[in-house]
């Protein structure tokens, strides 16, 4: 049985990137795997956040994760600030990582160019990803691409570490869907799919009702050219549809367009897929939000499986450096 863990921050909306990136796998991995899933609320603290809002996206997002199906019986699922052990073994990490490693993260290097203010949490951020996953052992994390980088930097580190103070940590590897892994934006097909926030007709979010997912799937940007074929390079509205359209209906997303025969009929399709796959998901949603309280008694069980064995790792990390055990 292998050790699965894997984190998602709480934000804004959860999008259809999310989902088709990392949260399907969560979901299928959970069933043969000792899985740990975590709504990593610090790692929402790189940028300045409304107090209200976070605690009301940090709870959505779980009820949002049981809705898509992670089941906390099965899987751990938890909240990372209940967890102190994480920002813990963070430092332990930082002082791992090279100033030039971190300063090499294209994530770092994309959302420091955007922001006004670049908090020093917003550099060392890898090095809290890094604890969130070695603190379980994890031998599988999956992801969505943006972050292959970042679990390559937690491979470097783990290795690095053991190297110095002996066996300590698993070294993990990324699992990334072979479709959906990058959903691109419906407006600019040459960024990533983001928050609905940032790109409102770009974005679609799990919660988004029939007609605004017809609509944004409508107006997707294309080309002028008319043909269904995948080619990310010269086609890339088209082919991120058709990735989508494969990752909604289990193809490939070079099949995906096989039988339509115009951008009409590719977003009628794409659409209509992604309309019966969020319904579920939805309805069980809006069951979850009426009840907060189970959600917050699960989150508690969660918090409290994860501490044992984050404690038991870090313990064994802290007793290896060299630390004075009290
Ligand atoms: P976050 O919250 O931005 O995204 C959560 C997951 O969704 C995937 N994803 C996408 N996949 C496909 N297409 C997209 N457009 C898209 N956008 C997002 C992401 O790859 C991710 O898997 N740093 C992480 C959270 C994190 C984490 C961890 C992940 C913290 N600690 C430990 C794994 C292990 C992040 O900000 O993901």
């Amino acid at each position: 049985m292998a050790r699965i863990f894997s984190g998602i921050k709480p934000s804004g909306s959860v999008h259809l990137g999310n989902l088709l990136g990392a949260l399907r796998n969560w979901v299928s991995m959970q069933d043969e795997n000792e899985s740990v899933y975590c709504v990593v609320d610090l790692h929402a603290l790189t940028l300045p956040q409304d107090p209200e809002e976070l605690r009301a996206s940090t709870l959505s997002l779980a009820q949002m994760l049981i809705a898509v199906g992670i089941d906390p019986d099965r899987s751990t699922l938890f909240i990372q600030s209940h967890v102190s052990e994480h920002t813990e073994c963070a430092w332990l990490m930082e002082c791992t990582a090279s100033f030039g490693e971190l300063r090499r993260m294209t994530q770092f290097k994309d959302k420091s160019d955007k922001a006004d203010f670049v908090s020093g949490g917003l550099f060392t951020y890898p090095a809290l990803q890094a604890s969130d996953i070695i603190l379980y052992d994890t031998d599988q994390v999956p992801v969505g691409e943006d972050q292959r980088q970042h679990v390559e930097l937690t491979r470097d580190l783990t290795e690095r570490f053991n190297n110095r103070y002996g066996e300590t940590f698993v070294v993990p590897e990324a699992v990334i869907p072979p479709a959906g892994a990058r959903v691109m934006d419906l407006q600019d097909p040459s960024s990533k799919m983001s928050k609905s926030e940032d790109s409102p007709q770009g974005s679609i979010s799990l919660l988004d009702d029939e007609r605004t997912i017809e609509k944004k799937i409508k107006r997707a940007v294309t080309d002028s050219e008319g043909e269904v074929i995948f080619d990310s390079t010269n086609k890339p509205g088209v082919s991120n549809l058709l990735s989508i359209l494969g990752a909604a209906t289990g193809q490939n997303p070079k099949d995906a367009g096989k039988g339509l025969s115009n951008y009409g009929e590719l977003k009628g399709a794409t659409a209509e897929s992604v309309i019966e796959m969020l319904r579920p998901i939805q309805s069980r949603y809006y069951e979850l939000v009426n009840d907060p309280s189970e959600t917050n008694r699960l989150l508690m069980l969660g918090a409290d499986k994860a501490r044992e064995v984050a404690s038991t790792t870090l313990d064994r990390a802290k007793n290896n450096l060299g630390l004075l055990p009290r």
